[in-house]
């Protein structure tokens, strides 16, 4: 990722709400944007990890993944509740012949509409970028989203050295008791640079 400093800096509205992420886009204050879709996502791809299907991005922001997995084939859904990243990454798709489903709305507040349809979750800053309690929600949300035999597959934010945030660190111990109900199999690989974890976490009765 680029910067990935998402620290609240000056007088801002609380990290759960729109406006601030609002704020931080519309001041270009976005130091986790690194402008390109993440290459261990891609990697697990390669890999024949993730199988081509319906894809949703919670908290996608501008959404380099959502565009490069809508180009691999994916039938993507990207959601956020900020409106600008939305806007820039309508733009993008349109511009590279891409129609990923883009909805702005809260991830906590998701209408019934979408439970069960989706045969991956590609999760990227955004459970480092949520306040940490509401983590329990972000498991129910993911376990809501997915189909039976879907998977998850991310990057968590698990820099030991960080104080604060957002990006607010967990640790692999928090994330596999938190995913546990959830799946399977939670298997957390560290990245090179020892600050994420990426998370390949498949369901309950169909391990891999
Ligand atoms: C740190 S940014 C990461 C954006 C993108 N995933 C990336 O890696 O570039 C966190 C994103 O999550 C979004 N977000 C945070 N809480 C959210 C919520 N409750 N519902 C929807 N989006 C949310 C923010 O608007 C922001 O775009």
């Amino acid at each position: 990722m680029g910067n990935q400093d998402m620290t609240s800096q000056g007088n801002r509205p609380p990290v759960e709400a729109a406006n601030y992420w609002q704020q931080r886009y519309e001041k270009g204050d976005t130091g986790w944007d690194s402008g390109a879709p993440e290459g261990p996502l891609l990697q697990a791809f390669h890999d024949g990890h993730l199988p081509v299907g319906k894809m949703v991005v919670p908290g996608c922001g501008t959404g380099w993944e959502v565009t490069a997995f809508a180009a691999l084939g994916f039938d993507v859904t990207g959601i956020d509740f900020a409106a600008a990243p939305l806007q820039a990454l309508q733009a993008r798709a349109s511009a590279e012949g891409l129609a990923p489903t883009l909805l702005q709305a809260d991830i906590f507040a998701l209408p019934d509409t979408l439970n069960g349809q989706f045969d991956s979750v590609l999760e990227l800053a955004c459970y480092c970028a949520i306040a940490p309690e509401q983590r329990d929600a972000y498991v129910t949300v993911v376990d809501r989203l997915l189909k039976p035999d879907g998977m998850l597959v991310g990057m968590f934010y698990t820099n030991p050295n960080k104080v604060g945030g957002p990006p607010f660190k967990a640790t692999v111990e928090e994330i596999q008791m938190r995913f546990a109900p959830v799946f399977a199999t939670v298997d957390l690989r560290p990245s090179a640079d020892g600050e994420w974890h990426l998370g390949l976490c498949h369901r309950k009765g169909l391990r891999q």
